[in-house]
């Protein structure tokens, strides 16, 4: 009986210890580290156009009163927050007049074309469409 407790005991431990490591993994990731792809991103590249380039710039260079969505100003206001919050951002208060009536899967690829404007690089995953993964996701503006 106790050896069966005891081994019931390790088992718990070994699961528990599983599962905080992939979570650390997960907590880990940034935007170094391929969140999106190449082919999301071109997605992304079409509906910017659509949807943005009117007034922050084909390329997202800027354009007056709408702030540019690439280089280090940009950057600089992200870092230390996660994918999630400019995904919110991008959702919640863009496109201006067409405030949150976009998709969470168009805001995704637009998110993923602006990583790929500000030079992180793609990866083998897309960018999930759920505020809650993306929160897992940090913003770093320098390379690491
Ligand atoms: C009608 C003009 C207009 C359109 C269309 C528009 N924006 Fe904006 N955007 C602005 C203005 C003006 C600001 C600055 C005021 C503010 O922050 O709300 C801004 C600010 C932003 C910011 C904040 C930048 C920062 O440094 O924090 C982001 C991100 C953004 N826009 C993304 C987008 C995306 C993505 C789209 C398309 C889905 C979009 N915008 C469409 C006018 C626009």
């Amino acid at each position: 009986m106790r050896s069966r407790f005891a081994a019931a005991a390790v088992v718990t431990v070994v699961v528990i210890g599983a599962f905080y490591s992939a979570l650390r993994a997960q907590q880990a990731r940034s935007v170094w580290d391929g969140v999106y792809t190449e082919e999301q991103a071109k997605r992304g590249a079409v509906l910017f156009d659509l949807e943005c380039a009117g007034c922050h710039g084909p390329a997202g260079e800027g354009g007056g009163m709408p702030p540019a969505l690439v280089g280090g100003a940009f950057t600089a206001n992200y870092d230390g927050q996660t994918v999630g919050d400019l995904f919110e951002r991008n959702r919640t208060t863009m496109p201006v007049g067409k405030e949150g009536q976009l998709s969470a899967q168009t805001i995704a690829e637009i998110t993923a074309f602006l990583l790929q404007c500000n030079e992180f690089p793609a990866g083998a995953a897309e960018l999930s469409s759920q505020a809650m993964m993306l929160k897992t996701i940090r913003f770093v503006a320098e390379k690491p």
